[in-house]
């Protein structure tokens, strides 16, 4: 291919940008601004692309696709594609790939910190120190729940799942999971931990954590009978994806008390919040930050331009999505 062009729709680490610049000829099309690019703009410079690495913000579907009559690969700079349509674009040979292991142990130090902000109830002493009421130490003030001997439910056990479930064991905790598949019978030793089905999961979990990627099967997973299920001593955190939860029922499932707190990094109608939980104690609310460190993002980036690489080259992808 003598001069490809690869249109980048959002800001992505220096590294990335210098990969795809480093193929021979190539003609890179960057948005630079914070701002979601127009679409307008972005569809311009879709009409001769022959790849394009997106971001999880970014719609791709059958509009951004017929602007792009020439494209070879969509790189999304993200493990989850929810925001892509796969479907359409293998029906247009189009390869998909995503940036998978690189955001593993970022995704998963998250998910633990979410854990311990919502047992110990860290969001809620921040607000009150920094609303400047006045406080004081004392035996009864503020109690959480230890993690230790508790259980933790992850739901979805992939690279995060387990990652997180390694991390929460050295806090001695106990792990039950639920999955399509059992994981293998070394990795179950190795994390101490025990297929359930979800029922089950929900039912006996002092914290239960998503980690299970968005789709129509997963979407709604934890709706209004799943938070009756759950304890009401529970926690809930969600790393994943919004819409997994039904944000309404776990408004009301917080407001009524069946289940003690919730920590969430993603949301159902993202970037808007549920208001709801912002009126509730018992939430810790961060803004989708799961894999937002210098060198995860870092490898992100070179890691969706080494599949345009890989493409343009006529090589197989590295890290393909199925349909
Ligand atoms: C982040 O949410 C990702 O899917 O990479």
């Amino acid at each position: 291919m003598n001069h490809p062009k690869i249109v980048v729709t959002g800001r992505i680490p220096d590294a990335g940008l210098e990969l795809l610049r480093s193929i021979d000829g190539s003609d890179v099309w960057a948005w630079l601004g914070d701002d979601v690019v127009p679409i307008d703009v972005r569809n311009a410079q879709l009409a001769d692309a022959d790849a394009a690495v997106t971001l999880l913000t970014d719609r791709v579907d059958a509009e951004f696709l017929d602007a792009a009559p020439q494209l070879r690969v969509v790189a999304n700079v993200a493990v989850g594609y929810n925001n892509i349509d796969v479907v359409a674009c293998h029906e247009r040979g189009i390869i998909v790939t995503n940036t998978p292991d690189v955001l593993t142990d970022a995704t998963a130090d998250l998910a633990m910190g979410l854990v311990l902000m919502s047992t110990r109830r860290l969001g809620e002493g921040e607000r009150l120190i920094r609303s400047g009421t006045g406080w004081q130490w004392g035996m009864f003030m503020m109690l959480g729940t230890g993690l230790q001997g508790r259980t933790l439910g992850i739901v979805g056990m992939g690279g995060i799942g387990r990652a997180l479930a390694q991390r929460a064991k050295a806090f001695g905790m106990e792990i039950v999971y639920h999955n399509r598949s059992a994981a293998d019978p070394a990795t179950e030793a190795r994390l101490g931990a025990r297929l359930v089905d979800l029922d089950e999961l929900l039912a006996t979990s002092d914290v239960v954590s998503l980690n299970c990627p968005y789709s129509d099967a997963t979407h709604h997973l934890i709706d209004a009978a799943a938070l009756r299920t759950m304890r009401s001593t529970a926690h809930l955190v969600n790393t994943a994806r919004g819409p997994i939860v039904d944000e309404s029922a776990l408004v009301a499932a917080l407001q009524g008390g069946q289940i003690a707190g919730a920590a969430l990094d993603v949301f159902e109608n993202e970037p808007t919040v549920h208001p709801g939980l912002l009126d509730l104690d018992n939430v810790v609310l961060v803004p989708h930050l799961g894999s937002a460190t210098v060198e995860t993002r870092t490898a992100m980036a070179t890691t969706a331009a080494a599949n345009v690489v890989a493409v343009l080259a006529g090589q197989a992808p590295i890290n393909p999505v199925d349909s």
